[in-house]
């Protein structure tokens, strides 16, 4: 079996190493610019190139090596009509608990008041936040989403979710479709984006609907920039409307050197960074998922080219 290794970034030694542990027998090769790839049975790929993409229409399913896939549907009619799986957690969710969780509970027990204080060598306890109207809202209930509402009901807050489809989801009040997110939205304080970036989710977060949420609420991004209408979440901010932000995922990335949010303390920035790919999981995902294609069976994680994710 002959597997295509490709990523932008051209860091593909190592999972040629853990493919071939994983896949005893499989040959792997590379693909530079101006090559003509020779036939191959399946491609793992990452933020591919147009010129690879086209010759890949023979390939019997397109791995992504990672969970979101808005950067592989932009190619649109251009892409091969072969299925393209993406990543189903493989580390992922547990990360994402961990950067939400950090975040949620740095605002909830206001350990970014007390850094500042400790920096002017001021003890002074602060009052605090009640739990119970502390409700952690989180869009998309995915398999990144559910665990981060699974971790965050774990510390006893009030968890609310919203997906497009219904949801029945324990201990956790699911809201679901655009005729809900209002009425999400208004009884949300930290409002957490797992959603994967369509066009129904592209600048879904805009003024008015961040608007919905109560005043000092909060915005943790860990999904993709574009569902936040940048200026507006600034604006919002400024106006004390929204407390703060911890964002991960920005429009443009890196995130450019003029770009106003460096300059406001009440977003912290990270460099899309919450949830990495874990090759070792990864691998051996795609290995299993690779032997059901060979067996006929089906296959999870395929990706709905219509709905976009
Ligand atoms: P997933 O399993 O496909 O879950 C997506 C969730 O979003 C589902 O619950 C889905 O609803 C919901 N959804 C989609 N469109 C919606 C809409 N229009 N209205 C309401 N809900 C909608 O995806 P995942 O694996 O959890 O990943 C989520 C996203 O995280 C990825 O797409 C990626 O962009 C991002 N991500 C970021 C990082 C990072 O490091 N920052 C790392 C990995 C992933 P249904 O359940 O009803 O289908
Ligand atoms: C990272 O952002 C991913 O989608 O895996």
């Amino acid at each position: 079996m002959r597997v295509l290794l490709y990523r932008g970034d051209g860091q593909i030694g190592q999972w040629a190493e853990d493919l071939a542990r994983a896949l005893p027998g499989v040959e792997t090769l590379g693909w530079q610019e101006g090559e003509t790839l020779v036939p191959c049975d399946y491609a793992l790929v990452w933020n591919p190139a147009p010129g690879l993409l086209s010759q890949l229409a023979d390939v019997k399913a397109i791995f992504l090596m990672g969970a979101g896939v808005d950067a592989i549907l932009k190619f649109g009619d251009a892409l091969p009509a072969v299925p393209i799986v993406r990543l189903g957690d493989a580390g992922m969710a547990v990360q994402m608990a961990e950067y939400v969780a950090y975040a949620t509970l740095r605002y909830f027990r206001r350990f970014d008041e007390y850094e500042e204080q400790a920096r002017h060598g001021l003890w002074a306890p602060l009052p605090e936040y009640e739990k119970q109207a502390f409700t952690i809202g989180v869009m998309g209930l995915g398999k990144l989403g559910l665990r981060v509402a699974e971790t965050m009901r774990g510390f006893g807050f009030p968890v609310r979710g919203w997906s497009r489809t219904p949801k029945e989801v324990p201990s956790v009040d699911c809201f679901a479709g655009m005729e809900s997110l209002d009425a999400f939205l208004s009884g949300t304080r930290v409002l957490v984006s797992l959603l994967p970036l369509t066009l129904d989710t592209n600048n879904l977060l805009d003024r008015r609907r961040m608007s919905t949420l109560p005043k000092g609420a909060y915005l943790i991004n860990v999904a993709r920039g574009a569902q936040v209408a940048e200026p507006d979440l600034l604006a919002l901010i400024r106006a004390g409307h929204i407390a703060g932000a911890t964002l991960d995922v920005f429009r443009n990335e890196p995130l450019p050197a003029p770009h106003p949010f460096w300059d406001e303390p009440r977003i912290t920035i990270t460099p899309h960074i919450s949830a990495l790919t874990v090759r070792a999981d990864a691998v051996r995902q795609i290995a299993l998922k690779i032997a059901a294609f060979e067996a006929g069976y089906p296959v999870d994680d395929v990706v709905d080219r219509n709905l976009g994710y």
